[in-house]
């Protein structure tokens, strides 16, 4: 595959486009799809103008394809990557990771699905085709300036936070679901926003996966966290939606107990996408497998607790342990193959998504602001959300690739004021 990324226009709706930022034509780029099992060999064409590189956010590959900011390359090259699949199904993506540039350049458009099917996956019958669909969820303005990047000082702190919802890049977006079952794979690629998931008619999400894939088993919720850079794999049948009619998928308004006062702040209430129920409907359906996949639990060698302390003490300084991100600084060694206990703090006022990349964890607690961990946080995290004044403790191992790899807050002005570290597994 060739992905090019190059300036071009996005249209708006109507007959308005706007200037933004285009992978192979497009924003969202181009799904890829991948087998476990297979080879990616992919060119990335870099004529954007400025520098860049493509990280596959979920992916576990070798450092030298891990697309981080250290291999960011210039304007009017490109950058070969190759790589085996070596992780099982589940729904992962593709955006920019040059230093300094991530937020602007996912905001002008650039980022993308990366999915990976296996033999596991297949044997559920989940449903496919037009009864599958993606959302790529991001917040914007509803203007002109949907897609121009210009973060003000309140955007510093508590990054770009907007309030018409866009779905693959289209604003108020809306899916027709036939009287059957639809798979809808949610992806969280904002720039800040966190998403309180929820149908408007008041009935529980069925979830059957996250980050890392399938969860064990589905589960019923009332509604559903997702921070930057989060996925989740839900489950919608069209007969729970009355024919001839139509719900939303929403954000649940909620408020954060400290925070800074800002125009249109986290927890604002948000009619996410229009679900329609549509002509025609699938003959009885078996019901759901009670059991999706088996999930070894991580046992950590010692109870060591490797603690990461993450603070915002002004609007432009996003800190872990202290520190901002130097490329050329390693902040942490991590034992090839060990399983530790990592507990992320959030010591501020303002969310931070924690990602970690090079492997997947299991979060195992949360302490502090909701308390809990989730049920849909069960099985391969490699994101999680931390609000104010949470921490939450994951079990990490590194079992595949030696190498430096990135811990951050996956809020993308966070992410570019430095709030990242480099761990080197070996
Ligand atoms: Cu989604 Cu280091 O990134
Ligand atoms: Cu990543
Ligand atoms: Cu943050």
């Amino acid at each position: 595959l060739t992905l090019t990324a190059a300036p071009g226009p996005i249209a708006l709706g109507g007959a308005a486009t706007a200037g933004g930022l285009l992978y192979n034509g497009g924003a969202p780029g181009p799904t890829i799809r991948a087998r476990a099992g297979e080879r990616a060999r992919i060119r990335l064409v870099n004529a954007l103008g400025e520098p860049t590189i493509v990280h596959w956010h979920g992916l576990i590959v070798p450092e030298s394809a891990d697309g981080q900011p250290r291999s960011a390359i210039a304007s009017g090259t490109t950058f070969d990557y190759d790589f085996p699949v070596v992780q099982r199904a589940g729904t992962s993506w593709y955006h920019p990771h040059a230093h300094h540039r991530t937020a602007s350049q996912l905001h002008r458009g650039l980022a993308g699905f990366f999915l990976i099917g296996d033999a596991e996956e297949d044997a559920l019958g989940l449903p496919t085709g037009a009864r599958e669909h993606l959302l790529l969820l991001q917040d914007r303005s509803g203007d002109a300036d949907a897609y121009t990047y210009a973060p003000t000082r309140d955007d510093a702190l508590v990054g770009i936070l907007r309030d018409v919802p866009y779905g693959n890049g289209v604003a108020r977006p809306r899916l027709t679901l036939d009287g059957a079952r639809h798979r809808l794979r949610v992806l969280n690629a904002s720039q800040a926003r966190v998403y309180r998931l929820a149908r408007s008619d008041g009935r529980p999400l069925t979830v059957i996966g996250n980050d890392g894939g399938l969860l064990a088993a589905p589960v019923e919720v009332p509604d559903v966290w997702l921070g930057v850079g989060e996925r989740v794999d839900l489950l919608v049948d069209g007969r729970s939606i009355p024919e001839g009619g139509r719900i939303m998928l929403r954000s649940l308004p909620f408020t954060i107990a400290v925070g800074p006062t800002v125009a249109i702040p986290q927890g604002i209430p948000m009619d996410l996408v229009e679900l329609v129920r549509g002509a025609g409907s699938a003959p009885a359906e078996p019901p759901l497998p009670p059991v999706l996949s088996s999930i070894p639990a991580l046992a950590p060698a010692d109870p060591t607790v490797r603690t990461f302390v993450f603070r915002s003490p002004s609007p432009e300084s996003h800190l872990i342990d202290g520190r901002a991100w130097d490329m050329d600084r390693i902040d942490g060694q991590v034992p090839f193959g060990r399983t530790e206990r990592w507990r992320f703090v959030n010591d501020s006022t303002v969310p931070h998504p924690v990602h970690l990349h090079g492997t997947h964890f299991q979060v195992v607690a949360r302490t502090g602001g909701r308390g809990e961990v989730y049920p849909y946080e069960r099985g391969w995290k490699d994101t999680v959300l931390l609000l104010p004044l949470e921490s939450a403790d994951v079990l990490v191992r590194f079992d595949r690739y030696r190498g430096v790899y990135l811990l951050h807050c996956h809020n993308l002005q966070h992410e570019d004021a430095g709030m990242m570290l480099n761990l080197r597994v070996g």
